[in-house]
């Protein structure tokens, strides 16, 4: 809720993006909305994080279109700045490193991914913050989808490793009606593609539906679906432990499944790499 006029906000949600926005970016605006006083979405195409250049020339850059879903979505404050603003001496000399986390599943196939990722992540966390000498404490969250599994386990051991005064919340991811997770890469899939991807969400929810039956997971019965799919090369399909990213070897296969853990998939699809993942157990 935006504040009465003369009242002081209280809380303040980021939402940092790349633009390219779809209903999943709105789900991370909407859930920010119903949770803050003010919410500020940055909208920044990174050059760090993409690993191929190509990749990053062709990211599509949408910023009329994003600022009328955020306008919609109920943004108070769009910040789009250039690269300038953000990286005015250039690439920074002194990074933030993702460490063990980030070398694996995503960063072992998109090296330097993740510290790229990282490296304006630190930046816009204090961008966002609010300004200490507010009379009011602030409350400040900043929001990411539980799309990018890992980045978010990344980000969230930013935040408590360099003690950074921010609430990480994640939002569920958003699926199209068919079960593809809604991704700003799907526009390049051509039709038989994107038919052909929806395997993955079908292995993840047998995996869910094993998990919430409390049965051995079968997780060569979820490969072997998604193998059966041509035009689909798997990368990786794992089973993990949703804070360290380390593979839950007991909980994978033959032995009941207990407790909660992460599934993660990967695969290329035609043009693009598509990642899923799937919170198996818990509450
Ligand atoms: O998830 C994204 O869109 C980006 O990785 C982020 C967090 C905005 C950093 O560029």
């Amino acid at each position: 809720m935006v504040p009465a006029a003369g009242t002081r906000p209280r809380t303040l949600g980021l939402v940092p993006t790349m633009g390219a926005l779809h209903d999943g970016h709105a789900a991370l605006v909407a859930q920010a909305r119903a949770q803050n006083d003010v919410v500020v979405v940055s909208v920044f195409v990174n050059r760090l994080q993409f690993n191929d250049p190509a990749d990053f020339e062709r990211y599509p850059r949408t910023l009329d279109e994003d600022v009328a879903l955020l306008a919609r979505a109920g943004a108070d404050v769009v910040f789009a700045p250039a690269e300038e603003e953000v990286y005015p001496d250039g690439p920074p000399l002194v990074a933030v490193s993702s460490g063990p986390l980030g070398g694996k599943f995503e960063g072992a196939s998109r090296p330097g991914h993740f510290d790229g990722m990282l490296a304006v992540v630190a930046k816009l966390l204090h961008y966002g913050a609010p300004h200490p000498e507010t009379a009011v404490p602030v409350r400040y969250r900043a929001y990411f989808g539980q799309k990018d599994a890992q980045q978010l386990a990344i980000i969230r051991r930013l935040v408590a490793d360099l003690a950074y005064d921010v609430d990480i919340a994640a939002v569920p991811i958003v699926r199209s009606g068919a079960g593809l997770a809604l991704s700003s890469r799907n526009r390049f899939l051509g039709e038989a593609e994107a038919e052909a991807a929806l395997v993955l969400s079908r292995a993840l929810f047998l995996l869910k539906q094993r998990a919430d039956a409390h049965e051995p997971l079968g997780l060569d019965d979820a490969e072997a679906l998604i193998r059966s799919q041509p035009l689909v090369d798997l990368d990786y399909l794992e089973v993990v432990d949703p804070s360290t990213l380390e593979p839950l070897a007991f909980n994978c296969r033959e032995t009941p499944f207990t407790g909660e853990a992460l599934a993660l998939v990967a695969a290329q699809v035609g043009p693009v790499r598509l990642i899923d993942n799937m919170p198996l157990g818990g509450a």
